[in-house]
């Protein structure tokens, strides 16, 4: 078994939407358990350290004043593979090119509004979860997930 923990933003546009439930709704059907979570409104430096890969970008100006624009919901999910299973539920990026059946697919129109955000490695998922959450603020759902899943 390999549970992980990995970070999801339901970003600005998922918030002002009022699409947070539908999103949770769809992690939980798959799953997947919440060890936190919190609505924050993000400063300039944690946007840019977020976002950090991504500085030299020509739409990092863009990226980081929408995600600091409004409140997100930070969320930290537990599951068998959570990383990649979440990007899978997620969809590419540009909601165009993602699979029916995804988040992005199935709600959102955009590249710049794609309503949300997973960790892409467990490297990445390490980091971006320090940015968001401390060490005190996670309950370990593994009790629960090992009830449920099965090699
Ligand atoms: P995210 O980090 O938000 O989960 O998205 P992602 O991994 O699917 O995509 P990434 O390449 O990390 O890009 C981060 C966010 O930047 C915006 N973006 N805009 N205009 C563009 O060409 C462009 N490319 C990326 C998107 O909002 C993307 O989610
Ligand atoms: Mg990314």
């Amino acid at each position: 078994m390999a549970i992980e923990t990995t970070l999801l933003l339901c970003k600005p546009d998922a918030v002002s939407r009022g699409l947070v439930g539908e999103i949770i709704a769809r992690l939980e059907r798959r799953g997947y358990l919440i060890a936190a979570m919190k609505l924050v409104q993000l400063s300039g430096d944690k946007a840019r350290e977020h976002y950090a890969e991504h500085k030299d970008r020509p739409f990092f100006g863009d990226l980081v004043s929408f995600i600091t624009s409004a409140p997100l919901v930070a969320l930290a999910v537990e599951g068998e593979n959570a990383i990649d299973g979440c990007r899978q539920l997620i969809g590419a990026t540009n909601p165009l090119t993602a699979a029916p059946g995804t988040i992005r697919a199935d709600l959102a129109q955009t590249i710049g509004r794609n309503l949300v955000h997973g960790s892409d490695s467990k490297a990445s998922a390490e980091r971006e979860l320090k940015i968001f959450f401390t060490e005190g603020e996670f309950v370990s759902r593994k009790h629960d997930l090992e009830r449920w899943i099965k090699e």
